[in-house]
């Protein structure tokens, strides 16, 4: 923690959206009378017929329903694109950057962006895709991506996103859950100088979905790959005869905009269903205020789009703003530790958005990686996925923001569609590792964690929940709302619970504690321990394992393994090196464990639950702290556990 205070510089206050004073008026607002302030900030976008409802929202235990401008129709891609082109159409609103440094970028104006989207959505629509299909899209960041998102958002498909670094079981799962219709994939996809077969893991997934899936392939690098008649096609060649022309369908402003699994404490990756209206209004407005994003600025989420954080702030929110968005296909680290900066230096990036792990990493590389380069153009800095630390925060002030670009520490989730706790630069005075304060419309409350009561104190200590929808909570999940009530709403009645902790300090500024909850937060990638558990057991040898989170310098968390091997099983190297292949191959390589521990045992009350906080203490390094262990079955497996912790 860091008790530092960085006022709002006085020349961004004066030029931003949101100054101090509209802030605390504004929020005041929002919250005294939502209908009224969302009834006006809804209609920052284009309804086809305007909403008359604003906010049917119900919280309780058993009849949990969201609904947002309920009454409106829209499109979004209409949103994203058509509302533009008579004012910018010759304007660049995505500009793609490529993994290898000499190849040319792209400027996609959006003109070209309607003409592609158009094709797309007659694509989609020749292969039978109809209004509330969900079509799942395993693509790297390529202009593509963002083409087959808002081609779905056209006709009213459901798209569905699965991050490229998933390996085809985990694809296979999300296409057989949301029951898929269409998978849209590419050849290969390029990464820090080496390709990932993406075709192929598709093929191995579809093997396990029902021979109605059909697979589009974009040809990206033109690798060679496998090709099944009848079931692949490939849709760049079916683009170029495609008409241009597709007319975007109206949509509910409730109607589903997307699914995107996520990792909870329990069970498979739920599907995360976000709406079209309520969604769009969020992630629009969150993105111009906090951002404080000005026509013909060129901003920069560095980001994927297989992470809510690709949906909301490089595509739906930025192009609903009408914005210039860039759009990474590469690494921070290649062809060196400088591509970042070199992509902001070469594209005269203004606001530029990342996560910490990605800080932590470059920072460790030296200064001067960063001083090459012609960093001026940058207003404001960002970052999102984890808490971020004091060093990481300091070294990106002072380094990149050469300590005069304000930065945005933006809490959200997967779940929430948009920020929640955030600075507005123009407005917030800044604390390093502190999320600050909530956005307009977002009421945190913090709860005593036994007993669920609010805690009213200014500074004070507890679980985050929200008190009060806003308009880009998801609505559900998908095909069980009775998990998403169970999930969100059962521990703590009439509050959407977020899963973090969190301390409140004198100044009512938030700082996140990170997760109460069993999962970890990797990279700044969400993972459940029980995702990792249950690939573990999967494996002949494995009888039982718990896995926990530890602190590590560059990912924030690694991923812990407690091991038990069958009877007659020995450990070894050669088994530790196999069980995380096999997690790699199971989830994919950013699930795989950095530390194994064999263990005999694992501590166990006697009803025979498995006692996570002690192994996470262990994992941790901090067995002074251990509590009570009396209420153990064999409270001598702790000691075993902690002779032979790893080293890290
Ligand atoms: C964590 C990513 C501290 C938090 C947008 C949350 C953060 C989870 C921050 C959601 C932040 C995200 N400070 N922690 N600024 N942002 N988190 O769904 O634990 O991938 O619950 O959404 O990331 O991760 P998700």
């Amino acid at each position: 923690m860091s008790d530092a205070v960085y006022p709002v510089p006085a020349d961004f206050a004066a030029k931003a959206h949101i100054n101090a004073e509209k802030y605390q008026e504004m929020y005041a607002a929002s919250v005294n009378d939502p209908e009224a302030f969302w009834g006006e900030h809804g209609k920052r976008i284009d309804w086809i017929e305007p909403f008359t409802k604003v906010k049917d929202t119900n919280f309780k235990l058993g009849e949990v329903s969201i609904k947002w401008f309920e009454d409106g129709v829209l499109n979004v891609a209409a949103n994203c694109i058509d509302r533009h082109l008579p004012t910018r159409g010759n304007q660049t609103a995505i500009i793609w950057e490529p993994d290898d440094p000499n190849d040319p970028a792209l400027h996609i104006t959006y003109n070209e962006l309607s003409e592609k989207v158009n094709r797309f959505a007659n694509v989609l629509l020749s292969q039978g895709v109809m209004r509330g299909d969900r079509v799942v899209i395993y693509l790297p960041m390529i202009p593509e991506a963002a083409y087959a998102m808002l081609a779905c958002a056209r006709i009213g498909a459901i798209h569905s996103i699965v991050f490229a670094g998933f390996s085809p079981d985990a694809l296979a799962n999300r296409i057989n859950d949301s029951e898929a219709k269409l998978l849209i994939t590419a050849d290969t996809a390029p990464r820090g100088g080496r390709r990932t077969a993406l075709k192929s893991n598709a093929d191995q997934a579809l093997l396990h979905c029902s021979d109605k899936v059909r697979c589009l392939v974009v040809k990206h690098t033109g690798d060679q790959t496998t090709w099944v008649d009848g079931r692949d096609v490939d849709v760049k060649a079916l683009m170029e005869t495609a008409s241009p022309d597709c007319p975007p369908r109206p949509m509910n402003a409730e109607d589903p905009l997307f699914i995107l699994y996520t990792s909870g404490s329990t069970g498979k990756p739920k599907g995360v269903v976000h709406s079209s209206g309520g969604y769009l209004v969020y992630a629009a407005m969150t993105h111009q205020y906090t951002f404080d994003y000005h026509e013909g600025d060129v901003y920069w989420c560095t980001a994927d789009v297989g992470w809510v954080t690709g949906h909301s702030y490089i595509v739906y929110g930025p192009l609903a703003n009408g914005g210039t968005t860039v759009m990474f296909e590469g690494v921070p680290t290649y062809p060196d530790a400088g591509r970042f900066w070199a992509v902001c230096e070469k594209h005269n990036v203004n606001q530029f958005y990342t996560a910490p792990t990605a800080i932590r990493a470059l920072m460790g590389q030296g200064n001067e990686f960063v001083e090459k380069y012609d960093l001026s153009d940058l207003k404001l800095l960002g970052t999102v996925g984890e808490p971020i630390n004091p060093e990481a925060w300091n070294w990106y002030n002072d380094v990149v923001g050469k300590g005069s670009r304000p930065i945005v520490d933006t809490w959200w989730q997967t779940e929430t569609g948009g920020h929640m706790l955030t600075p507005l630069p123009g407005a917030t005075a800044l604390k390093p590792g502190s999320a600050t304060k909530p956005f307009f419309g977002v009421q945190p409350v913090l709860l005593e964690p036994q007993t669920g009561e609010e805690i009213h104190d200014t500074a004070a200590e507890g679980v985050l929940a929200i008190k009060d929808s806003w308009p880009g909570q998801m609505r559900s999940v998908w095909g069980d709302h009775e998990r998403f009530e169970k999930t969100y709403f059962a521990d703590y009645h009439g509050y959407y619970f977020s899963g973090d902790g969190c301390r409140r300090d004198a100044d009512g500024d938030y700082w996140i504690t990170g997760r109460v909850d069993d999962v970890i937060n990797v990279s700044g990638h969400r993972m459940g321990t029980a995702e990792v558990e249950s690939a573990l057991v999967a494996h002949a040898k494995v009888a039982e394992a718990a896995v926990v989170g530890y602190p590590h310098d560059i990912k924030g968390q690694g991923i812990y393994c407690y091991v038990t091997l069958m009877n007659g099983e020995e450990p070894s190297e050669e088994l530790r090196k196999e069980l995380r292949t096999w997690v790699r191959t199971e989830i994919g390589p950013i699930a795989a464990p950095d530390l194994i521990q064999w263990a005999p045992g694992l501590p166990k009350t006697r009803s025979g639950k498995i006692m996570r906080r002690i192994l996470r203490k262990i994992a941790e390094d901090d067995f002074g702290a251990l509590g009570d262990t009396s209420t153990l079955a064999d409270p001598s497996v702790v000691d075993d556990l902690i002779e032979n912790r790893m080293n890290r």
